[in-house]
């Protein structure tokens, strides 16, 4: 059962005596176990966001996965989503484009919007949605295609290119861009799926951004990669953020540290702590937070 808790944060002198902050020696049964809702800590929302998700709750069925989360991506920000396996991380993100509509028994409610516009709106198509709010799996799922056509087959059904030559240019640019131009200029024409792994999610990273997409989501994009490969990766996040806003799910803190501007910690399908990277991670409010960052749970 889950029960309601009034707690609010105002920690600063009062440590000892809230009993969510981090610091204090131990938690009760029903904090570790989720029982309690918890009171989101930090700053959830963006001075200047492009997506705007308040009160977003999703069910499978009967069991909910997330629970009254409120929270914004900021434009040009890198997001890190973390916490312990099936706290609702990947339920969350499909939620930003959608992709929960695919799911047989999923139910999203709440406000969700991207550049202010409710994308549950009846009006929206959720297949024009993800070109602008793009996605990339954590296992590189290129198209049974050419390295050519994976790129290019986004732009010619939203009709980006009206000749090949623009074609080229979008796929040419798009491979540039997501660092992998040179590695495959000379087998434009092999299947995408004869591609190393690394190389397989730089080229779904390049039919991502082949459409011209305001967001990406990322589900732990790296987590079949060898650490090369990953630093690639990461690298290009850096790179992609002058011109996309990021929300990136891992596994890895050092990973969320290295690439994003603010985290995320969910916990039981709750947002429990929100902030600038660094700050969850060197100096978290929340206990649960804490415990999740120092290896003590997850
Ligand atoms: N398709 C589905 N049908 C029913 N329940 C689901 C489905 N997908 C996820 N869930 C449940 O929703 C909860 C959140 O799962 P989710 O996959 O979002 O977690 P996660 O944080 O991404 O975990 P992981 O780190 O293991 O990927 C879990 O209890 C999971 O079992
Ligand atoms: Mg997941």
């Amino acid at each position: 059962m889950l029960k309601p808790m009034d707690t609010q944060y105002g920690f600063i002198g009062n440590r000892s005596h809230d009993p969510y902050v981090a610091g204090r020696d131990t938690l009760s049964k029903e904090e570790q176990d989720g029982e309690c809702i918890f009171e989101t800590v930090g700053e959830v929302t963006s001075p200047d966001p492009i997506i705007s998700v308040r009160n977003c709750n999703v069910f499978y069925g009967d069991n909910q996965a997330i629970n009254n989360v409120t929270l914004d991506v900021g434009r040009n920000e890198v997001i890190s989503l973390i916490g312990p396996s099936g706290c609702g991380k990947s339920t969350f993100i499909r939620c930003l484009n959608r992709m929960n509509d695919t799911i047989e028994g999923a139910r999203v409610e709440g406000d969700i919007r991207l550049d202010g516009e409710p994308i549950y709106a009846k009006e929206v198509d959720p297949v024009l949605l993800r070109a602008r709010v793009g996605m990339v799996f954590q296992k590189p799922n290129p198209f049974p295609k050419s390295v050519y056509e994976n790129v290019a087959y986004g732009a010619r059904i939203h009709g980006l290119a009206r000749s090949r030559a623009e074609l080229d240019e979008i796929v040419f640019s798009s491979l540039e861009r997501a660092g992998l131009y040179a590695e495959v200029k000379s087998r434009m024409d092999e299947p995408g799926t004869s591609l190393s792994g690394g190389q397989q999610q730089r080229l779904c990273i390049a039919r991502t951004i082949a459409v011209n997409p305001e967001v990406i989501l990322m589900d732990e994009p790296c987590s079949a990669l060898d650490p090369i490969a990953t630093a690639k990766i990461e690298d290009l996040i850096e790179e992609l953020r002058q011109n996309f806003s990021i929300a990136i799910v891992t596994h890895s803190m050092q990973q969320a540290a290295r690439v994003s501007q603010r985290t995320a910690y969910f916990h039981m399908g709750q947002l429990v702590e929100v902030g600038a990277t660094d700050t969850v991670f060197t100096n978290p409010i929340h206990r649960l937070t804490e415990d999740y960052v120092t290896g003590r749970i997850g």
